[in-house]
């Protein structure tokens, strides 16, 4: 299924991974209809967050530890119950370049 973006890019599938002028990237549509894209590699261990991550409402969620990131922001919002000790002071961030 295709999404058409406000700047003509198109976007494949809820979740695509893409790479340009050497970044790679995570491209995904939130709940809202937004397109965020983000640095395609998880801040926790750098799995590759477009290839096996998913898409929760304005989240993106690495499936190694359940890291989850919002796509305005980037910030890391949840890790999981085997990590939560690291939440608390976690400044865990993807870079966003795009979100509308
Ligand atoms: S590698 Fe992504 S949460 Fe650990």
């Amino acid at each position: 299924m295709r999404f058409p973006t406000r700047q003509g890019m198109t976007i494949l599938s809820n979740l695509s991974f893409i790479t340009i002028a050497g970044l790679n990237l995570a491209v995904f549509r939130g709940s809202d209809g937004r397109a965020h894209i983000v640095d395609a590699h998880c801040s926790n261990l750098k799995v590759n967050l477009a290839l096996s991550g998913t898409v929760s409402g304005d989240y993106i969620q690495c499936v190694k530890d359940d890291w989850k990131f919002h796509g305005d922001t980037g910030k890391c919002s949840s890790v999981s119950k085997s990590d939560s000790g690291q939440l608390r002071g976690n400044t865990s961030k993807l870079a966003v370049h795009v979100h509308h």
